[in-house]
């Protein structure tokens, strides 16, 4: 039987689904998280967030001592929560195609706990259309689907989740009004929006930054290509210049989310979604014009290479579509002597920080993690400061 104070997140041992649930559990629900991947959900039960999340540790443990959340493999738990939340990963293929095979299936499967009372909420970042698609498959179980976007930061939930807007749309009044309730709760106001439009906004917020990024970064390349200091350009720009204040930082514009957003959104738009498009060349690209710059420049085959950091942002663990794992995969490939280092990211490969700095040739630094930032480079060494972050002593 539906308990309406219970909540279940499906992709609940993800970086998305795990924080949403403790953060739902300390506002007093009943939290279910169901996932597939049993490692994590070990790991979860035993409170321990699997992967870095500001302020998650200490409030899921104390959740799990209250009874108020838990992880499971199980599916059918859905029949006892009133409310779906799905937070199933939303890839795209090697054409840049959303890849919707595995989440579009899922609600088959779903279909089968669902029934009248339901409230069915998507939390992925999807292709617009997909609500509709979904709707199809489960509206004779269940009527009641909303649209309510992820828009955190990785690594911010819940630092970020109490400050943000959140965006509620749906395909009848019953559920964005009950998935509004509930996120009310853990969220600073509310918008409601159409159906596409939340997708819409969802995939324009990722293509905004990743096409921002390309900016930086292509005016580091040419930067880098006349001999001149990005940074110090970048500062004179925005001194006592407000129209430049918001321009980005030059470095590796990664992750798991805003190139594929980027591409989500191209491919909505028939691939002809030109700027998304050149901004990836130049965020892809980086890694390769690093590499040829330093190529043209120094025997590369004669030099060891250290890639400081390898998550695709600073201060995780997290490297999925790290553009810092490309590089050195494209020196290893190379056939480059190289070394690695990481302050999260765990791998028997890496070596100390300093140890990288003390044996490599050229240093690299590909991820602006904080520890790097007083690092001592010695004065025979090569550095790539690509995020400009280490002091200038
Ligand atoms: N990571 C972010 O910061 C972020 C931010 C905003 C939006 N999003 C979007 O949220 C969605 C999820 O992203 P994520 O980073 O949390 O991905 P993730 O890979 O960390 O989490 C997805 C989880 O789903 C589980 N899973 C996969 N198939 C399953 C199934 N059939 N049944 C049960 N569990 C299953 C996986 O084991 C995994 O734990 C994506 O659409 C992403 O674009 C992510």
């Amino acid at each position: 039987m539906l308990n309406n104070n219970y909540v279940c997140i499906v992709g609940g041992a993800g970086h998305v689904g795990a924080p949403l649930g403790i953060a739902l559990s300390s506002k007093g629900h009943k939290v279910i998280l169901i996932d597939k991947n049993k490692k994590n959900i070990q790991k979860i039960n035993s409170g321990k967030i699997p992967f870095i999340e500001e302020g998650c540790d200490k409030l899921l443990k104390k959740m799990i001592l209250k009874e108020k959340i838990f992880a499971t493999d199980n599916l059918k738990e859905v029949t006892r929560c009133k409310y779906v939340i799905i937070c199933l990963g939303t890839p795209v293929n090697k054409n840049f195609n959303p890849d919707l095979k595995n989440f579009i299936n899922f609600f088959y499967k779903l279909k089968n706990y669902l029934e009248k009372k339901h409230i069915v909420i998507i939390r992925s970042s999807i292709y617009p259309g997909v609500c509709d698609k979904v709707f199809k498959i489960i509206r004779n179980k269940c009527k009641n689907l909303s649209y309510c976007p992820e828009r955190i930061a990785q690594g911010k939930s819940l630092v970020e989740l109490p400050k943000l807007s959140q965006i509620i749309s749906g395909k009848n009044i019953k559920a964005k009004s009950e998935s509004a309730k509930l996120f009310k709760k853990i969220c600073k106001k509310i918008i409601h929006t159409e159906l596409k439009e939340a997708e819409l906004i969802k995939l324009f917020s990722n293509a905004y930054r990743y096409i921002n990024f390309s900016i930086a970064n292509e005016f580091y390349m040419m930067c880098k290509s006349e001999g001149l200091d990005f940074f110090k350009i970048r500062n004179l720009m925005k001194d006592n210049y407000k129209r430049n204040t918001n321009m980005p930082s030059a470095g590796f514009t990664a992750g798991p989310c805003l190139l594929k957003d980027t591409m989500q959104l191209s491919s909505f738009y028939n691939h002809k979604f030109s700027l998304g498009f050149s901004a990836m060349k130049i965020n892809e690209g980086l890694p390769k014009f690093i590499f040829k710059k330093l190529s043209e420049k120094y025997n590369l085959k004669r030099k060891t290479v250290g890639v400081l950091g390898l998550s695709f942002k600073a201060e995780n663990d997290d490297i999925r579509d790290s553009l810092s794992v490309k590089l050195l995969n494209y020196l290893k490939l190379k056939k480059i002597k190289t070394l690695q280092s990481d302050e999260f990211y765990k791998d028997k490969n890496n070596v100390d920080k300093k140890v990288l700095a003390k044996k490599s040739d050229i240093i690299i630094v590909s991820t602006p993690h904080k520890a790097y930032k007083n690092i001592k480079i010695g004065k025979n060494k090569v550095l790539v400061d690509l995020w400009g972050i280490i002091e200038k002593k």
